[in-house]
């Protein structure tokens, strides 16, 4: 099998799928990247990826290549993953990347093939590569489409993939089922031995399609609503922290995905809401997805209310422009959008890291992985080497991310080092009655 686009999803694939026992061949167009991987080198922070990779590469199951005919050549399945990011100066989605890689692929595929995709994509997509398929394969070639959406979450990557909770599959033909199930039958064998089982659903293309963006939009939704509460809380003078807890030993509402804090960010569920909005009001139904434009808007507000609640604390009113801090220094930490990752795409907390430096006030980053990531995104920031320099000096700590260095921090030591006991705990995750005993004047999101 190949996986073309070697980002986060097509890695992941890679390496896993080498390892339960496949011959993979990754494709990208990025030479330098390919170099890389072919050395061993996993350009990303995933847990557990970087000894997958060399493990199976020195098995001889898995190599990378930018050679697009290498790749019709070797592969029966052709998975596509490449990004589908925002489209510049629109809320949908950019579709470039998928036909680049279909039109690449296709006209060398000179016998019978699958093209799955996996990119998350708008309804309808899996038709137009189908059409693209027929129109650019050499004649009699058979090739055909089939979609499988990918549900991975960044830092538990490697585990998804292993052990999905789920596979989806949308297929037209028998024959593309069962090549699907064989491609698949490594994760199946896996769940066996494990006395688990996976369930897949098989349906028509748009239900796959939708099935993956429908999760996206449903977790958004959850995030933001537990933030409405937050909202309110503020203004009644509740706890949602608590208010999590108490609604969400329901299993009916659940637990999982209640965190309030400062929002959702990340490559993934921001855009797939924006785009799934778009590609609802092109099919009419625009109406029945109005809601995501709300769960975007509350998501947005919550790295404001961090901005005022610096004000706030540091005795700073606001003036007509906002708020002004001048003269302040803010420790931020964290960058990327959620620990395990060095990810900083649409991160909440360097959005934030920026707001607060447009306020006047002297901001510095520090965060375990994302340093590399955030120096380029903000450039304008000053970075730390570690947690104690960021904060040496500041009067006010924020913290934007939720990495274990920074809830396991001690609020005693870290006082000997700023020069004001004040912080903002963006992600709800420090134990606030410590940090109170230390000292420190503490501020939630949703807290009283
Ligand atoms: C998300 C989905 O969870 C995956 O199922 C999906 O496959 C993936 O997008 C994708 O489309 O490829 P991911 O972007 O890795 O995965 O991140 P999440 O774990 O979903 O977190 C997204 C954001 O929500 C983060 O900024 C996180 O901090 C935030 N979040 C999450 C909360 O604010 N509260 C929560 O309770 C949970």
């Amino acid at each position: 099998m190949t996986f073309i686009g070697t980002g986060y999803l097509g890695i992941t694939y890679a390496a896993c799928y080498a390892d339960l026992g496949y011959e993979v061949l990754g494709v990208d167009i990025d030479a330098a990247k390919i170099a890389k991987l072919n050395n061993g080198d996993v350009p990303i922070h995933e847990p557990g990826l970087d000894e997958l990779l060399r493990r199976n590469l020195a098995a001889g199951r898995l190599s990378f290549t930018t050679d697009y005919q290498r790749a019709a050549e070797f592969g029966d399945v052709h998975f596509i993953c490449v990004g589908t990011p925002q489209r510049e100066g629109s809320t949908g989605a950019d579709l470039s990347y998928v036909e680049n890689a279909v039109l690449s692929l296709v006209p060398h595929l000179h016998r019978k093939a699958l093209i799955v995709g996996k990119s998350t994509v708008p309804v309808g997509t899996a038709q137009w590569v189908e059409d693209l398929v027929a129109k650019h394969a050499p004649a009699d070639s058979g090739v055909e489409v089939a979609w499988s959406p990918e549900f991975l979450q960044e830092g538990f990557a490697v585990e998804d993939v292993l052990r999905p909770n789920r596979i989806v599959v949308g297929v037209k033909t028998a024959w593309a089922d069962a090549l699907l199930y064989a491609a698949h039958k490594g994760v199946f064998d896996l769940a066996a031995t494990e006395d688990r089982e996976v369930p897949v659903v098989t349906t028509d293309f748009a239900t796959a399609e939708l099935a993956k963006v429908a999760a996206n939009a449903f977790l958004a939704t959850k995030i933001s609503f537990i933030n409405a509460m937050a909202e309110v809380c503020e203004a009644a003078g509740a706890d949602v922290t608590h208010l999590a807890r108490a609604i969400g030993h329901d299993p009916r509402i659940g637990n999982r995905f209640l965190q309030s804090g400062i929002g959702f960010g990340g490559g993934c569920l921001p855009k797939d809401i924006r785009a799934f909005q778009t590609r609802a009001q092109e099919l009419g139904a625009g109406e029945a997805l109005r809601f995501l434009h709300e769960v975007d808007l509350i998501n947005l507000r919550r790295r404001t209310r961090v901005v005022h609640l610096a004000a706030e604390l540091l005795d700073r009113p606001a003036g007509p422009g906002g708020p002004g801090l001048t003269g302040l220094k803010i420790a931020v930490l964290g960058a990327t959008f959620k620990p395990n990752t060095d990810d900083i795409r649409d991160a909440p907390a360097l959005a934030v890291a920026g707001m607060l430096a447009k306020t006047g006030a002297k901001v510095t980053i520090y965060d375990p992985q994302g340093m590399d990531n955030a120096r380029h995104a903000l450039p304008g920031a000053e970075y730390a080497a570690s947690l104690d320099e960021a904060v040496t000096g500041a009067d006010l700590v924020c913290v934007l991310t939720e990495w274990a260095e920074f809830r396991n921090a001690d609020p005693a030591a870290l006082a000997e080092l700023v020069a004001g006991q004040r912080v903002i705990d963006g992600k709800n995750c420090l134990d606030a009655a410590q940090w109170r005993a230390a000292g420190w004047e503490y501020r939630g999101m949703g807290r009283p």
